[in-house]
């Protein structure tokens, strides 16, 4: 492993705004950090937190949390809401499969899923972050009423949510296959990412699908 990425991984752990999905009490940690057991609003897949830190500063009296399997990607997020002095921010290491584990029944918000990997052979579908089994862990962890926000470039993975949604009767809010060809978006829609920027920047269009349960 490359010294940069091994010093990052060694680093984040003394984060007081970093928590790890192996810590004891995990849930304990984060409730303590913020203050609050829900109204979370997170975001999963979250690379360097691009989302999770303007959403932070969007809405100072509310709380989010990054999520991301990869320790040296949170890092960088991390460091930046650190700097920033953002305290209505924080990072969970961990995988989106264990939410559910982690977080109590109606303690999330909303989520937003932004430019996660499209895992476009068949047999990956189950990786995907809007399949159904990742959709039923979702549906426990968020209140009544609380939406999922996909933000993706990749047409396959945006017809393949759309077809979920369809499939399992969930309720559509919005879906757009050019969200910048919109005039009137939120100051939410129009957060962007690291991948955002590169995927822009190489004329792709931008797509999201927005459902709740
Ligand atoms: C393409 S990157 C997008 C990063 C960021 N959201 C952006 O738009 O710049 C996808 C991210 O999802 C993370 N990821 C993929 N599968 C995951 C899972 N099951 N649980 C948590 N994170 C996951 C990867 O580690 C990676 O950082």
């Amino acid at each position: 492993m490359p010294r940069k990425k091994l010093i990052k991984i060694t680093e984040v752990k003394t984060f007081s705004n970093v928590f790890h999905y192996k810590d004891e009490s995990v849930f304990e940690k984060i409730a303590g950090f913020f203050g609050h057991k829900k109204g979370f609003v997170l975001e999963l897949g979250c690379g360097r937190g691009d989302y999770t830190l303007n959403l932070a500063q969007l809405h100072t009296r509310r709380h989010f949390i990054g999520v991301d399997r990869k320790p040296s990607r949170i890092y960088n997020g991390a460091k930046h809401a650190n700097e920033m002095n953002i305290k209505n921010a924080g990072f969970l290491v961990g995988y989106a499969e264990l939410l559910a584990e982690i977080f109590p029944e109606s303690s999330v918000d909303e989520i937003w899923i932004t430019f996660p990997d499209p895992y476009p052979r068949r047999s990956s579908m189950k990786r995907r972050l809007t399949h159904p089994r990742f959709l039923e862990n979702y549906k426990k962890i968020l209140k009544n009423g609380g939406a999922v926000n996909l933000k993706t470039d990749d047409e396959a993975l945006y017809n393949y949510t759309l077809k979920v949604v369809d499939e399992n009767g969930l309720k559509l809010i919005k879906e757009t296959n050019d969200l910048y060809s919109n005039d009137k978006l939120s100051d939410e829609e129009k957060i962007l990412t690291k991948y955002e920027v590169q995927h822009l920047a190489e004329g792709k269009k931008i797509k999201l699908v927005r459902f709740c349960f």
